[in-house]
């Protein structure tokens, strides 16, 4: 169910805490002036061939235009959204999007971290700050689906709570070769 004021607001502050490597991250809701730095962030994982559903470059306008939506989603209790900032730069982005109706008990999450500052503990925190706001939201369950062959998504999920709940076989097309596409669920 779609919350009557924001969990986290654009901008605002969630937390702090050191990576692995020392860095200090900051974790908040995202802005406007986040704008280049999330059209970085998409376009790195796009480059890269990550195992996300979005293959296409984005341009200014539509990341723009998509910032816009989002930033309108959070104020409106919508979408929980955060960004962890190290040195000033966007290194990560995670959000819940809230479903409505007989599903209002469910949030539908999604999370990415930028090349060169993987494997240093942030994915894990952003899914525990997500999961920790999400429950603050009142949502029961979150659920979220990756490709089969994402081995290190899953496994992260796994560590935070998430199993499997099922799988479409052949659910994802990916330069010619069919590849399953699990759901995973937890419970809050
Ligand atoms: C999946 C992703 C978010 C993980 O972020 P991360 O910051 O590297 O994750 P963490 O450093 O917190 O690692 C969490 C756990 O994931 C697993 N993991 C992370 N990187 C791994 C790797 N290269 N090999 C094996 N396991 C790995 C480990 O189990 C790790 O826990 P541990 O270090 O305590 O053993 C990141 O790899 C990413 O953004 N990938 C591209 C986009 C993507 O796939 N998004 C998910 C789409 S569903």
């Amino acid at each position: 169910m779609w919350l009557t004021k924001p969990i986290i607001r654009p901008g605002q502050f969630h937390s702090k805490a050191p990576l692995a490597n020392r860095d200090s991250v900051t974790l908040r809701g995202p802005n406007w002036n986040d704008l280049d730095d999330l059209i970085e962030y998409i376009n790195g994982l796009v480059r890269e061939g990550a195992q996300i559903t979005k293959t296409e470059l984005v341009t200014r306008e539509a990341e723009a235009e998509w910032l816009g939506e989002r930033l309108s989603e959070i104020e409106n209790g919508q979408v929980i959204m955060l960004v962890a900032e190290v040195d000033g730069k966007v290194v990560s982005v995670g959000e819940v999007g809230l479903l409505t109706g007989e599903r209002r008990h469910t949030g539908y999450l999604g999370i990415g971290v930028v090349k060169n500052k993987r494997r240093l503990g942030l994915g894990k925190l952003m899914m525990n700050a997500l999961l920790g706001l999400a429950r603050k939201a009142g949502l029961k369950i979150v659920i979220l689906d990756v490709y089969a062959t994402n081995a290190i998504a899953m496994r992260l999920y796994e560590e935070v709570g998430f199993k499997e709940a099922g799988r479409i076989p052949k659910g994802i097309l990916r330069s010619g070769h069919l590849i399953d596409l699990v759901r995973m669920t937890t419970e809050l």
